[in-house]
């Protein structure tokens, strides 16, 4: 899979790549992430990218220009575009599998107060990573590389993400342990040390559940 991100800040992308799962995923080939700077782009001969918005107002919105062009630069018929806005759907951990199937995303990055509207008749997608707002879509594109290159085959053993919190049954992932028995006087759920697996499974469940009705009782509700 490719996924092409569209940003002005390309080296806020270096660290992040750089190291652990995803690292390995670039390196054994099971993801390759190309970065473009739509500044590169831009026909302003002072490289401009963005203007004040018409009808007045604070701050700078990004032009059609740049981005669209870009966009057209690496744009493919197997490609989806996702512009990271605030204001766009929000993201579920369902569409980060859907978008493991994609062959090429592109992640257009948004930034200073907002973008030209018409930017959204280029895309198929506008995604939130949640009901708050960030500087820019360069955090929201790290969270979906993230989130959809672990679920790539062979990426990481299949069987964690089964068990992962939100996935298919919308619960939580129940609570894990490892050495010592006591921490702090702190002791592990005996039933994790019993070796029934039977009787670990069903602890496991159960917990689960309770933490899901706990602390996102929202989720019990899709079931
Ligand atoms: N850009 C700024 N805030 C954002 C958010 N919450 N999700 C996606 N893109 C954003």
């Amino acid at each position: 899979m490719k996924i092409t991100i569209l940003t002005l800040f390309p080296d806020m992308f270096k660290g992040v790549f750089d190291e652990s799962i995803i690292k390995r995923a670039i390196d054994n080939k099971k993801v390759s992430i190309e970065i473009i700077n739509f500044r590169d782009f831009t026909n302003d001969p002072h490289h401009k990218v963005d203007d004040t918005p018409y009808g007045g107002g604070v701050g700078m919105v990004l032009a059609c220009q740049p981005i669209v062009d870009a966009l057209k630069s690496c744009k493919t018929k197997d490609s989806k575009v996702i512009l990271l806005t605030p204001a766009g759907k929000v993201y579920k951990e369902s569409m980060a599998y859907d978008f493991a199937k994609c062959e090429h995303l592109i992640l257009i990055c948004g930034h200073y107060e907002g973008f030209d509207e018409r930017i959204t008749e280029y895309v198929d997608m506008e995604l939130s990573i949640g009901d708050y707002v960030l500087t820019g879509g360069e955090i929201p594109a790290m969270v979906l590389v993230d989130s959809i290159t672990r679920l790539l085959p062979g990426v990481i053993n299949e069987e964690s993400h089964l068990e992962d919190s939100f996935n298919k049954d919308y619960m939580l992932d129940y609570a894990t342990y490892t050495k010592p028995e006591v921490y702090d006087g702190k002791r592990v759920p005996e039933v994790l040390l019993s070796g029934d697996h039977k009787k670990v499974d069903e602890w496991r469940k159960n917990n689960a559940y309770e933490r899901t009705k706990t602390r996102r009782p929202d989720l019990l509700e899709k079931m």
